[in-house]
């Protein structure tokens, strides 16, 4: 991001100031009614209600993300909306499809929810409780339509490494090629591993828009590169299969696969030679074997 453009940003951050300070005021009153110690968020020192200024790009750059969304957000970890009410700050979209995954262990979280979803009456929140590694997949299961339909998430739920390995993974099935993907407290190194590992696939680059410091997050953007999901099950009749990098697949045990148009992809396992037909968003192929012309229709699993 350029210097003007940031000068520019933070301006139209601060010209909400008056906004922002507002919810701030009443999210606190709910947090301390609610008897709770507050956890990490996008504004206070972890455990307190002690403004922490580190964290100001991190504002800046999430109020930006929540800018770039058109029609679907979706957050993994509310707590008590910080970051929500800052994705939707700048976002001046009449309606807007916001998805939250949060365990709700929080007294806090249900009334901050129940607080913001007042004050952005045009959005369509969704709140699905839980764990997020089990309610992720079934929710994705079935709201299928919605693969790869998320113009911006927030991974932000539990730290574990479970946690954060399934988070991305849901995420990679969620979000839109261009879609962003804002991954928090990379400085625990599990998490930063992740983020690393998904750029490595070249299925994501990192977008810079302002260092954060204090409780960093990085920010990455969804690359359409037209290939099939990597290192997911795609059902075989009664059976699964999987892509792997580098041209590799479990099938059966080992073999290989080729990409010979956008669509099309030779695959060889089994001892056989296998032509593969994918729709236009991978989830789905039809396989015609050579030797004796056997169809098999195959989908990804989730
Ligand atoms: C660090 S806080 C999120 C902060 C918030 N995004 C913000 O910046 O204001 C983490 C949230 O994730 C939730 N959480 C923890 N483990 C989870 C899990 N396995 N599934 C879903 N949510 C989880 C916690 O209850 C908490 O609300």
């Amino acid at each position: 991001m350029s210097q003007v453009e940031e000068l520019s940003l933070k301006k139209e951050y601060e010209n909400l100031s008056v906004r922002r300070e507002k919810y701030l005021e009443d999210i606190k009153k709910i947090i301390i009614d609610s008897k709770s110690s507050l956890e990490g968020n996008s504004f206070y020192v972890h455990g307190t209600l002690n403004i922490y200024s580190d964290l100001y790009n991190k504002q800046i750059n999430l109020f930006w993300c929540g800018k770039q969304a058109v029609t679907k957000i979706c957050e993994i970890g509310f707590n008590a909306g910080h970051s929500s009410m800052l994705l939707l700050l700048g976002n001046n979209n009449t309606s807007l499809d916001f998805t939250i995954f949060d365990i709700g262990h929080h007294a806090y979280t249900k009334p901050c929810l129940k607080y913001i979803k007042s004050e952005f009456q045009n959005i369509n929140f969704e709140y699905i409780e839980g764990d997020s590694t089990i309610n992720m997949p079934k929710w994705i299961k079935s709201n299928n339509k919605y693969l790869g339909k998320y113009d911006v998430v927030h991974v932000d739920g539990g730290h574990s490494e479970h946690c954060i390995s399934n988070d991305l993974k849901n995420t990679h099935l969620l979000v839109k090629n261009g879609g962003i993907v804002i991954i928090d407290d990379t400085n625990v190194a599990h998490i930063n591993y992740h983020v690393d590992k998904y750029i490595s696939t070249g299925q994501y680059k990192e977008l810079n828009i302002l260092k954060t410091h204090g409780y960093p997050h990085r920010i990455i953007q969804k690359i359409k590169i037209n290939q099939v999901y990597l290192n997911t099950k795609y059902s075989w009749q009664n059976d699964t299969i999987i892509f792997l990098d580098n041209g590799k697949m479990n099938a059966f045990g080992q073999g290989t696969y080729t990409q010979q148009d956008t669509y099309k992809y030779q695959a060889n396992f089994g001892g056989r030679i296998h032509d593969l037909i994918f729709n236009d968003d991978y989830t789905k192929f039809i396989s015609t074997r050579q030797d004796d012309n056997l169809i098999v229709k195959c989908k990804l699993i989730l």
